[in-house]
């Protein structure tokens, strides 16, 4: 699949946390509308992806896919043309099995013919889902709608969405641009914190290419607080997730707005390098104060705080955690304040951090002079 695609983790909306099956073409032109004048689009959240309920629940006499005639009446092609119009990318789902999750018709021995009608649309993402799979090995079921996909001579961004039953890290960078690892998320702390533990198993697998997918954003879906969400986004960000947008972007808070447009934040899930952050160390009452950290390049970190309980607290991370000598000297700048909390730290370095909050970080060690020069 090497048509370089997801050098950094993609960007963009997804329908299905705040929409669910009520779609229609009007929800995704006014996404596409509002992904432009909110801004979200310059900062890279460029596909609109639809999820599962966009298709009629039987395939048409010729054995092709057609989109729900009540809801989809102007079809695919001319939303594509649409969502192209305003410089972005359209995406949409299928499935590795009989029929989808919502038991609209799946692509599985229909890999050929869907990647052709999607292709002749304008299609520029595939997500594609695991349900009613008839038991058949994912390995298997997967790897040909990558062919299919690639015969096109389309572009297209291949998601799998295999929930990490089979351990898809280790086999999916053969097959795909991003891979999930995990169930589906709710919007709830309980699921977020659940899915990041689970996610930040398989690290060592993501990276320019082939990404980790512990399932989309639910920032400004209402189920969190404040404070959780800017974790959620924070964490997957450090982790190189896929940044897909939940929520209804036509109405958004102003806590919303400012979560998901922090330019810092998504600057650290865009970087080149592309190594997956991960919990490097963790202590306290049911090792609630945890340390999670990355590389970046220019020989940056990332470090995030993440207070797990729900008491504030403060949390200090030694130099030896993040892989850096002690007597290293190093600057801290504070990606939700914006501003440098510290020119010369040494050691360690500690901040209060608000109960399930976070306080995210650039580390740039100084370059070492040599006192004896
Ligand atoms: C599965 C996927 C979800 C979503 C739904 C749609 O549960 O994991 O992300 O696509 O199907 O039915």
């Amino acid at each position: 699949l090497g048509n370089g695609l997801a050098k950094t983790p993609q960007m963009g909306w997804n329908s299905w946390n705040f929409f669910a099956c009520d779609i229609n073409e009007d929800v995704i032109k006014e996404t596409a509308d509002a992904l432009v004048s909110t801004g979200l689009a310059k900062l890279g959240y460029n596909y609109v992806n639809i999820d599962d309920c966009w298709s009629e629940l039987v395939r048409d006499s010729k054995g092709q896919l057609v989109p729900d005639s009540k809801t989809f009446p102007s079809g695919i092609k001319s939303l594509a043309d649409y969502v192209h119009s305003k410089g972005l990318k359209l995406g949409i789902y299928s499935d590795a099995g009989a029929f989808t999750c919502q038991v609209r018709p799946g692509s599985l021995f229909h890999e050929s013919d869907d990647a052709k009608l999607f292709a002749s649309w304008g299609v520029d993402y595939l997500k594609y889902d695991n349900c009613f799979n008839l038991g058949i090995e994912p390995e298997k079921r997967y790897p040909p709608m990558r062919d299919a996909l690639n015969a096109t001579g389309r572009t297209i961004f291949y998601s799998l969405c295999e929930w990490g039953v089979h351990d898809p890290a280790l086999w999916a960078g053969q097959v795909g641009h991003s891979w999930r690892t995990t169930d589906d998320i709710n919007d709830s702390w309980a699921s977020m914190t659940t899915i990041a533990d689970l996610n930040d198993k398989w690290a060592p697998y993501a990276g320019p290419g082939g990404w980790n997918d512990p399932d989309m954003l639910e920032v400004g879906n209402g189920g969190m607080t404040y404070q959780e969400y800017r974790a959620h986004f924070s964490i997957w960000a450090l982790m190189k997730a896929p940044l897909l947008i939940g929520c209804d972007v036509r109405n958004m808070t102003s806590e919303t707005y400012e979560i998901i447009t922090n330019e810092e934040v998504i600057a650290v899930n865009q970087d080149p390098l592309g190594v997956q952050g991960r919990k490097v160390y963790s202590y306290g009452p049911d090792d609630s104060l945890q340390v999670w950290a990355g590389p970046l390049s220019g020989q940056r970190l990332a470090v995030v705080l993440w207070n797990r309980g729900s008491k504030t607290a403060t949390i200090t991370t030694k130099w030896d955690v993040l892989g850096l000598e002690s007597s290293m000297s190093v600057s801290i700048k504070d990606l939700w304040k914006h501003e440098y909390v510290s020119k010369n730290s040494v050691a360690s370095f500690g901040a209060r951090v608000d109960g399930h909050g976070c306080e995210m970080y650039i580390f740039t060690p100084s370059t070492v002079t040599h006192s004896a020069f």
